[in-house]
């Protein structure tokens, strides 16, 4: 069935979508006769206990049940995408940064395409994240689900459609799409190539950041997030079928298409959001709010205020604060942030932090502007002005991101990053 994607708006609502008229069970989950035979399956997000503000899980009604599948074997392919624990080498406490990821030159689809950078944790214990690149010039003719972590998915360049079980998908850069754990899915590339970042967090559920004195509305606005409708493909093709599980890639082939439910209802279900929506909110007087004024969506730990990941970005804004060291000031962190760039140029870095690269300051290693935007800053005359065209983000995490040996021997990786840092003149104490 081929249709146009359509929306539902809001973040973790519960919906109700048929693609068919009259396919979706009425009033209960699992009757003895779903319409027209299709077969009820429940997708649990969350433990079927957790706290009724925590649980997320669905009910999908298809052609045919998930657990109808020939056995998983090894997966050759995706050879540059790893998984926690990132144990190949050392973490490295040097400041790190990256040129932008090269496009393909020979055919690689999505998941071929994804490269790892790093990450934290473990995927046997359920925290963390696994922090990719991604870089493809072909369409999937197959489909794709980690069961090891809910997908943030980031595109820099170049669109996505994605089709998923529960419904199609279209991603252009500044937008970003939530695919749950254990939702499959299949991504063409209607540009021809494409390239992003994706957040594998292994964690508790992204979810909105609480605003406290900010009030009830602002930031990412719940209304603003997007879910697709039910959508289904009836097809008896053989598909591949490859899942991420443990750390490891494994293959099947079904002999029909995963992409067959035809109706569902619930509140797991994959979602995108237009960052060029988001509230920013900023000081009106002086100083330079932590940067957490700009999260977008955060997964908890288990201790409060302290994430597993957060997912913020620095959009286009109004810069006013008086008497102020505008851009980011010098830091030094117990979290570790990894930063990508979609558009533009970020405001405290004057040269080297291209569109498709990345950075990472890890815990407790100074970072900041480099000596050129600050130079700038210390000399500008502070009237009210606007950072346009831009568009950075960061992945800040509680664990120190562990490099993979891809990152480090990479070309890409910027040897002479520390000396952005270099040059400061001493400050001056009166004699
Ligand atoms: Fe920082």
């Amino acid at each position: 069935m081929t249709q146009a994607p359509t929306y539902q708006p809001g973040f973790g609502n519960h919906v109700s979508s048929e693609a068919v008229p009259g396919a979706l069970p009425i009033g209960r989950n699992s009757p003895q006769h779903v319409p027209f035979g299709l077969y009820a399956e429940q997708l649990s997000g969350t433990a079927f206990t957790a706290p009724r503000s925590e649980n997320r899980r669905s009910w999908l009604y298809r052609l045919r049940p998930t657990a109808n599948h020939p056995a998983f074997t090894p997966y050759a392919g995706a050879p540059r995408f790893k998984s926690a624990p990132y144990n190949d080498i050392p973490p490295s406490p040097n400041r790190l940064r990256w040129d932008p990821l090269p496009l393909p030159t020979e055919p690689l689809d999505w998941l071929d395409g994804l490269v790892s950078y790093g990450g934290t944790g473990s995927v046997a214990d359920q925290s963390g994240v696994g922090i990719h690149l991604y870089a493809a010039n072909r369409d999937m003719d197959r489909a794709f689900f980690s069961a090891d972590g809910e997908l943030l998915i980031v595109p820099e360049q170049g669109r996505l459609a994605i089709d998923t079980e529960l419904g199609r998908i279209d991603l252009a850069p500044l937008q970003i799409a939530i695919i749950p754990r254990g939702v499959r899915f299949r991504i063409a590339l209607p540009d021809g190539q494409a390239r992003g970042y994706v957040c594998e967090n292994y964690g508790a559920l992204f979810r909105l950041p609480d605003l406290g004195p900010i009030g009830a509305n602002g930031l990412a606005n719940p209304r603003d997030f997007e879910t697709p409708i039910a959508w289904y493909e009836d097809s008896d093709a053989p598909c591949e079928v490859v899942q991420k599980f443990q750390g490891r890639l494994w293959t099947t082939t079904l002999d029909h298409s995963p992409f067959d439910v035809v109706a569902w209802h619930g509140n797991l279900a994959p979602c995108r959001y237009d960052l060029t929506r988001f509230n920013a909110i900023n000081t009106v007087s002086f100083d330079h709010p932590d940067p957490s004024i700009f999260t977008v969506l955060t997964a908890p730990s288990d201790t409060p205020g302290t994430a597993n990941c957060d997912f913020v970005i620095f959009p286009p804004r109004w810069m006013v604060a008086e008497g102020t060291f505008r851009p980011p000031w010098f830091h030094r962190n117990v979290m570790s942030e990894f930063m990508g760039l979609i558009l533009g140029a970020y405001d405290a870095k004057e040269g080297g932090f291209a569109p498709g690269g990345a950075s990472l300051h890890n815990q407790m290693n100074g970072h900041g502007p480099d000596r050129a935007s600050y130079d700038k800053a210390i000399a500008a005359e502070l009237a009210p002005h606007r950072i346009a065209d831009t568009m950075a983000f960061m992945f800040e995490t509680r664990h120190v991101v562990r490099p993979t040996r891809w990152a480090v021997q990479t070309p890409t990786m910027q040897l002479d990053y520390d000396a952005v840092w270099t040059g400061f003149a001493k400050a001056q104490l009166p004699e």
